[in-house]
């Protein structure tokens, strides 16, 4: 028996004994534990009660590619590339370069779990099955990458959109794209561009979104961190749909981003930013700075009010000082 199929014979909640796992797999009950070790490695919080078995403290709704496509429009399957959702992969991302050349523009590859997911600055992203959304998406773009600017930036709008869809109010953005949600982190995103600096390029814009982190999650991630579970009051969101709202939002996002740029997109980032007006601490290639969130502008560079004046940045890690 496979770590997924356990999984699959774990999801609904309930007590199942080691035998009947070994005898409906053909397997020693030694193979079993094995595999009920690799599903605790890989963060799934399997607990052992004795002779009775093995149980999840909670039931845990595992992706269905029909179950998302049945939540999508008509005109979002019909603007999708290929839609892939794949058990177990290294990184959603790595899965998109590697077949870059032949997967067509709005292609996207969801995971229930990923062995080596990737965040930024060269950062792992805990990718446990059964908990969380992980979704990457390729979109090519003609115009080389000065039209790309602020792109990660409306990513992190695309992402807030979604929650609006699914109904989940108290997120937030900090510059650049992280969504937060009570100081916790509840998205990542890792956009990668690649291609010819003016001529046909592409992105691959990674999403991990967290649905439900265990307490060893929260402890193991190395910063603060937040659920869609928390904010919608304990009430875990439908996975499926999760997904399904994510990929409707990045399809039409995208799209909106390749017509008319950021600028479509420096309101609606205004509305959800969390440094506008917060003292800030900058660390960036102007060295370090102090000064007042005001903003972003049409590039997606953040707006720092200083004692010198309005500086624009670029590129920097930004931390709200403490009052
Ligand atoms: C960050 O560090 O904030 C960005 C995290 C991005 C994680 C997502 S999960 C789907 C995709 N695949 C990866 O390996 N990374 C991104």
């Amino acid at each position: 028996m496979q770590a997924q199929e356990l999984l699959v014979a774990l999801a609904d909640g309930g007590m199942v004994s080691g035998a009947s796992l070994a005898e409906r797999a053909g397997v020693t009950r030694a193979a079993i534990w094995k595999q009920i070790e690799a599903l605790r490695a890989r963060g799934v919080p399997v607990e052992s009660r004795g002779t009775a078995g093995y149980c999840l403290p909670w039931p845990v709704q595992l992706l269905g590619l029909p179950a998302i496509e049945a939540a999508l429009s008509p005109g979002t399957r019909k603007q999708l590339g290929k839609l892939e959702l794949h058990w177990e992969i290294d990184s959603t991302s790595s899965e998109i370069q590697r077949r870059l050349a032949e997967l067509p523009d709005f292609s996207m590859v969801l995971a229930e779990t990923q062995s080596a997911g990737r965040g930024r600055r060269g950062r792992r992203w805990l990718s446990p099955p059964g908990l969380n959304i992980y979704l990457s998406c390729l979109k090519r773009f003609d115009a080389g990458f000065a039209a790309l600017s602020g792109l990660s930036l409306a990513v992190g709008v695309i992402v807030m959109r979604a929650l609006t869809a699914l109904g989940i109010d108290g997120a937030g953005l900090k510059w650049p794209n992280d969504v937060l949600s009570d100081g916790g982190k509840l998205a990542g995103i890792l956009v990668e561009l690649g291609g010819e600096y003016q001529g046909p390029c592409a992105a691959v814009i990674g999403v991990g979104l967290n649905v439900r982190l265990t307490s060893a999650l929260h402890e193991q991630a190395g910063q603060p961190v937040n659920d869609l579970a928390t904010l919608a009051a304990g009430i875990v969101p439908d996975r499926n749909r999760v997904a399904a709202a994510l990929i409707t939002a990045l399809a039409d996002g995208l799209a909106q981003f390749e017509r008319e740029g950021f600028a479509a997109f420096v309101e609606e980032y205004a509305q959800h930013d969390l440094l506008r007006g917060k003292a800030l601490s900058v660390q960036g290639a102007l060295g370090p700075l102090q000064g007042t969130g005001a903003g972003v502008d049409t590039r997606g560079a953040l707006l720092l009010q200083t004692d010198e004046g309005l500086r624009a940045i670029d590129s920097a890690d930004v931390t709200v000082r403490r009052a």
